[in-house]
């Protein structure tokens, strides 16, 4: 049994966020307690969206929710993303970079397979908004943030905040 009840939000450099998440082989109480400590701290911090390693979990989960309520948030475990339509550069930031944004080139429109809490597979299909969520989480799980997909100029300009948050991280450790 893991405790998940007290997970709290993860920021770059933590390594977790780096590496890939490992598949949920078993939908348990613990993972259920996991799923709703995501959706509160998503909530919590204004986000639409937030992924397993950005709770300190290296596990293929993330939750979405569009309009930021609870209400609306869904639970997606070990999900798969098929990709389609043009590709669409736009706005983005992420609660594991703070004061880190940058226009990000996303699918305009995607599928997602995933497993439920109940233990069933559904489908959804996804675009704009939406879209852009599932594109942004799914890449939490294989290690990826958007410090790694922004343009040229955007990278030289996040390069100061991102060593203030290693400098941030070094100075007070986990
Ligand atoms: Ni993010």
């Amino acid at each position: 049994m893991t405790d998940y009840s007290t997970c709290m939000i993860t920021q770059y450099p933590t390594p977790v966020l780096m590496g890939k998440a490992k598949p949920i082989e078993d939908i348990n109480n613990d993972i259920r307690q996991l799923a709703e400590r995501m959706i509160n701290i998503m909530v919590e911090t204004k986000g639409i969206g937030l992924a397993g390693p950005q709770a300190g979990v290296s596990l293929r989960i993330f939750v979405v929710s569009i309009d930021g309520t609870k209400e609306n948030a869904r639970v997606y475990i070990n999900p798969t993303i098929e990709p389609e339509g043009k590709v669409v550069a736009n706005e983005e930031g992420c609660l594991s970079l703070p004061r880190i944004y940058g226009k990000i080139k996303r699918y305009s429109k995607c599928t997602v397979t995933a497993t439920d809490l109940d233990g069933n597979e559904f489908t959804e299909a996804g675009e704009g908004l939406l879209a852009r969520a599932f594109q942004h989480e799914h890449d939490h799980l294989e290690g990826r943030m958007i410090k790694d997909r922004l343009g040229y100029a955007a990278k030289l300009r996040s390069k100061r905040l991102l060593e203030e948050l290693e400098a941030k991280y070094e100075g007070n450790p986990k």
